[in-house]
């Protein structure tokens, strides 16, 4: 039986720490503000944009909402975003992804200014977590490292091993876990003996993509196995990477899909404007 890293929970304690800063910062008469961008009306990123302008509201970051036409070009939306980096008022910007495929997602990434970077997707914010420089950090990752920590599991000395080596989540998470010092494996679709690697993990991080691909076969007794996946499965119900019911048993924490890593991304994005707006 594995203890259960509520991330519903963690999420909520973070975002209550964040809105007594913020309500202290108001008091000094500070006001923080983001700007939030969607480029088009991909469903899925209209209930993400939706959910990250709810978190602003309730910690008492203002959020400015930009919803722009499909059609909009890439000079129009990098011209708004350079805008917004001399808006004083505005202290995080972020552009949902994906944007649409006549707009070069890079370009897009490299017009914001490093210091309204909260979604850590710049790559000066890459290269500086890469060599132990302060900047922005991923939102799911810096999000993964808070749901340990908060839950006592130590990380210095540990096996980790990530599998998926995306640039939002698998690699800088590989980064951050050395930071903490443990010994990280980064692990992908073209690793040799998959099961027998993850079998080493103390620390597993699953960010695949698949639905329920990893089982108790890839899952050493007592390690503690993080999901970062989350799909619809043919009964419409959500499930992660890891096939819960199988590796729950031999595992001594995991996270939960959905209110596992899902709710610690926004806690993280919020955490980084609060950041943004004190630099
Ligand atoms: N699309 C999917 N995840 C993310 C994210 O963390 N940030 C942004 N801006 N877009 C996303």
């Amino acid at each position: 039986m594995a203890t259960l890293i509520d991330g519903k929970r963690i999420s909520q304690e973070i975002k209550d720490e964040l809105k007594e800063k913020v309500s202290a910062l108001k008091e000094q008469g500070k006001e923080i503000g983001m700007a939030v961008i969607q480029v088009g009306n991909d469903p899925a990123s209209t209930v993400y944009v939706g959910n990250k302008k709810k978190a602003c509201a309730y910690i008492g970051i203002r959020s400015e909402s930009y919803e722009l036409p499909e059609e909009t070009t890439e000079e129009e939306l990098i011209e708004l975003i350079e805008k917004l980096n001399q808006d004083d008022r505005i202290h995080g910007i972020l552009v949902q992804l994906p944007v649409p495929k006549h707009i070069n997602e890079d370009k897009v990434i490299k017009a914001i200014s490093p210091n309204k970077d909260v979604d850590g997707f710049h790559p000066q914010s890459v290269g500086a977590l890469s060599i132990g420089q302060k900047g922005f950090v991923s939102c799911t990752p810096a999000g993964i490292i808070q749901l340990l920590k908060r839950s006592n599991i130590e990380i210095e000395g540990k096996e980790c091993v990530v599998i998926g080596r995306s640039n939002i989540v698998g690699k800088p998470m590989a980064l951050l876990l050395l930071r903490e010092n443990g010994t990280v494996t980064v692990t992908h679709s073209k690793t040799k003996n998959l099961k027998e690697v993850c079998k080493r993990a103390d620390i597993l991080v699953v960010a695949i993509g698949k639905p329920k691909m990893i089982d108790a076969s890839y899952v050493k007794e007592g390690a503690v196995v993080i999901d970062v996946g989350i799909h619809r499965n043919e009964n419409n119900k959500l499930c992660g990477d890891v096939d819960f019911e199988s590796v729950e048993p031999i595992a001594s924490a995991i996270t939960p899909v959905p209110g596992g890593v899902g709710p610690m991304t926004i806690a993280m994005l919020m955490n980084n404007c609060v950041e943004a707006a004190l630099m």
